[in-house]
Parts: structure tokens; C-alpha cells; sequence
């Protein structure tokens, strides 16, 4: 199934609960929620409180993508603010198995995410634990960058390795994604699509979620 994880990094802070719904009646079905300390990444985002004060405003999962050093200690209070998937860093993580049944214990879905420059291989050992794999199409830490082309071969050697394996886990890829790459990175094998800037606009957000997800759609169906 091919969906599209709006991320709230580009939306309208003042307005979350309408930014969300319009991206909600355009077709989005996944609420990524992109965390940031300062130190993994040059930038600071938001934490636990704003996934609290936005859990009651949607029925769809709240994909978390943790962009913080020691994500371990703060997987309970993501857990407390009614998080449903937590996607942690590989960069970070130097018990990656522990923090992966933390997030399980916590009764999340737990997902690994790696940065560009991070051999996909570095995941073997762990893939039969996770809901999903997050290939970042871009560094992390801001919104709008462009999307770099290598990651259509890191997705291909995500789903083979899959295929391989007879795992099911998902893939879903971050970064760049708009109208004119998203059949890319769907025809690659990714079925869980990040996207912001390509979303929210004043006035054309509805529109352009559902353009967006008809794009991927038709991507998805040529593929044999
Ligand atoms: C970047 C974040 C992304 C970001 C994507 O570090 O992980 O989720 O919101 O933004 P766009 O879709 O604008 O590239
Ligand atoms: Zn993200």
C-alpha cells in the first residue's frame, strides 16, 4: 500500500490542527514528525509535548523520526504522548538491537533510518525486527533540500535484500520527495512517502496531497 507520510516540518506551526486535516482530506494517512536536538542535526524542532498536543487531532500514526543523540532515554515519554511508530537513527545508536525492543516494550512500532552516506548493509542483522526502513534521500535537518539521486539504488538494494530474506518490513524514504521524484523512489520499492515542502502550501494543500498520491499511485501500478 502506498502512502504518503505528511510531514508537519513544513507546515504552518500556528495552525497545526488545520494544516493537518488538509492534508488528511487530500489523502495523507500518516503524520511524520520530524525531531530534531541541536546536535545530531543543526537544527531544533519540537518534542513529546507537541506529539501529545497533536495525538487527539488525527486517527492516523504518528511516525516519529527521531533526529536526536541517545534516543533511548526519551522513548518512553514518546510513548506517554501517544507516538505509534519511532524511527531512530543507526548513526546514534550503539545498542541498536536494545533500542529496537525498547521501542517494541513501549508498544511501538519500531524503524531504523540511515543517513546518505551509511552502507545499507550496516542494517542485515536487524531487519527481521522492524516495522519499516527510513532511507533519507537528504542529510537531515531541514526541509526543502534536493533530492540526491543514489538513493534510488539504496532503496533497490533495501527491497532485493528483502525480497531475499522473505522479510515484509516496509521502506520509506525522506527527503526531496515531491511530483517529479516520487515515481522514482515508488518505482525503487518505496511504499511509505515522506514529503513537506511538496505539501503544504497556503491554499493548496488538499490539492496538493492529492496530486501528489496520484503521481505515486500510478507509479506503483506499472510495477511488474
Ligand atoms: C529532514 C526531515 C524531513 C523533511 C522533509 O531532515 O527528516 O522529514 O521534513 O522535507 P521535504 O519534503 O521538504 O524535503
Ligand atoms: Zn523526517
Amino acid at each position: 500500500m502506498i502512502e504518503l507520510a505528511y510531514s508537519i516540518l513544513a507546515a504552518d506551526f500556528a495552525h497545526l490542527a488545520d494544516e493537518i486535516a488538509r492534508a488528511e482530506a487530500g489523502g495523507g494517512t500518516i503524520c511524520h514528525v520530524d525531531v530534531m536536538d541541536g546536535h545530531f542535526v543543526p537544527n531544533i524542532t519540537f518534542g513529546p509535548p507537541v506529539v501529545a498536543a497533536i495525538r487527539p487531532l488525527t486517527k492516523s500514526p504518528l511516525d516519529c523520526h527521531l533526529m536526536i543523540e541517545d534516543p533511548d532515554k526519551f522513548i518512553p515519554a514518546f510513548a506517554d504522548a501517544g507516538a505509534d511508530m519511532i524511527c531512530v537513527h543507526i548513526e546514534v545508536c550503539r545498542h541498536l538491537n536494545r533500542t529496537l525492543q525498547l521501542i517494541a516494550d513501549h508498544g511501538m512500532k519500531p524503524a531504523v533510518v540511515l543517513n546518505p552516506a551509511t552502507p545499507i548493509d550496516m542494517l542485515f542483522e536487524v531487519l527481521p525486527m522492524v516495522h519499516h526502513i527510513l532511507v533519507m534521500s537528504v542529510n537531515p535537518g531541514f526541509g526543502g533540500q534536493k533530492f540526491l539521486p543514489r538513493s534510488i539504488d539504496r532503496i533497490k538494494h533495501l527491497a532485493r535484500l528483502r525480497s531475499e530474506l522473505g522479510l515484509n518490513f516496509r521502506i520509506e524514504v525522506d527527503g526531496g520527495i515531491a511530483h517529479d521524484t516520487v515515481a522514482s523512489v515508488v518505482q525503487a520499492g518505496a511504499d511509505m512517502l515522506v514529503a513537506g515542502s511538496a505539501i503544504f502550501h497556503p491554499g493548496k494543500t488538499e490539492a496538493n496531497a492529492r496530486d501528489f498520491l496520484s503521481v505515486a499511485r500510478a507509479a506503483g501500478s506499472t510495477i511488474a
